[in-house]
């Protein structure tokens, strides 16, 4: 089979480790998908900036349109709504299959992306946009597809896990776990969207939409972050043998006909498994009708384990156009209601 050409959108943390895999691993990733990964470009806005030499600057270029109009496959991890969802769609009209890490996309416009892959044959998969390491995307969308999920319940922020685990071992106060996550290179210099719950909010939406065959967007996730709890509220739950976490919880209404989605600092009892989740991991909880419980635990952020999942999906994505099939469609969803916190 003739060469695969790769596009790789934005040259990051996660762009970076995943251009150094193509470059070093390509004879195994060869083998495993029955064609050559060639890796045609790598779109950056700043094409003079420092970077790893890992990354071959005759490779680097500022025209990202020009350079998804050469691929078949286009792997975005460039983030943020724009510009990335123009050169998404662009990649799909062209036949490209796309591979995403992109939670903010895909929990604002997932819809438009889902239908614009449908209506091309190509395929779309997101593992990296919820929980980094961790395969979740895949056993919802896919292994769970015969069964009826019934609750979802994710810690899918690091961050914010780290600064709650602080609180609770240390006795830190907020400011001083936050501090302290931000020096470990965990929480972003302006820590916003992991404090206030949006990260894991987006994600939330974006399991909810799989789970429940819906779709639920960022706007329909009610959401309360970590910045009201105080180090005298984590050291009364330990009293009262719970643990505080922040929790994305996408559940069925009681009258089972709509779906509910929240993030917000809960009181997990301490024999949970999800209390035993420490530090930086993230761990995502699975109520099926049939299948019981399940639970996915690992790394959900961090440039190695990220491009596990963004590679995983390039495989997979790379074996279709090698072999024929696709995977799964998200647009002929029936539509669940999304319920207002008000109708629970
Ligand atoms: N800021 C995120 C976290 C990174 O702390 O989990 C992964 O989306």
């Amino acid at each position: 089979h003739p060469p695969l050409r790769v596009a790789v959108l934005g040259c990051g943390v996660v762009g970076t480790e995943v251009v150094r895999r193509l470059v070093t691993e390509a004879d195994e990733l060869a083998a495993r998908v029955g064609a050559p990964l060639e890796l045609v470009g790598v779109a950056v806005r700043d094409v003079d900036a420092e970077r790893d030499p890992v990354v071959d600057r005759a490779l680097l270029t500022g025209d990202a349109d020009a350079l998804v109009d050469k691929a078949d496959v286009v792997v975005e991890l460039i983030g943020g709504t724009e510009p990335a969802r123009t050169l998404l769609l662009r990649a799909i009209e062209h036949g490209a299959s796309v591979v995403t890490a992109n939670k903010a996309l895909l929990a604002q416009d997932g819809p438009t992306l889902y239908a614009a892959a449908d209506a091309a044959g190509v395929d779309l998969y997101f593992e990296a946009a919820v929980a980094g390491a961790i395969p979740i995307v895949r056993p919802v969308r896919e292994s769970l597809a015969g069964d009826t999920v019934r609750r979802v319940l994710g810690i899918v922020n690091g961050t914010t896990n780290y600064v709650l685990d602080r609180m609770a071992t240390d006795g830190l106060d907020l400011d001083a776990a936050v501090a302290e996550a931000q020096a470990l290179g965990y929480a972003e210099a302006d820590p916003t969207a992991d404090v206030e719950g949006y990260d894991a909010a987006a994600k939330a939406a974006i399991l909810a939409s799989l789970a429940f065959h819906t779709r639920v967007s960022i706007d329909d996730v009610d959401r309360t972050g970590i910045t009201g709890v105080t180090a005298d509220d984590v050291a009364w739950a330990a009293r009262t043998g719970h643990v505080v976490k922040l929790l994305a919880i996408a559940e069925r209404g009681a009258d089972g006909d709509g779906v509910l989605v929240r993030v917000h600092p809960a009181l997990v009892p301490s024999e949970h498994p999800l209390a035993g989740v420490r530090g930086a991991f993230n761990a995502v909880f699975v109520e099926a009708e049939a299948a019981g419980e399940l639970m996915f635990y690992g790394r959900g952020a961090g440039g190695a384990p990220t491009s596990s999942a963004v590679l995983g999906d390039l495989v997979q994505v790379a074996r279709h156009r090698v072999l024929g099939g696709k995977g799964p469609v998200e647009s002929s969803h029936a539509d669940l209601r999304v319920l207002d916190p008000g109708d629970a």
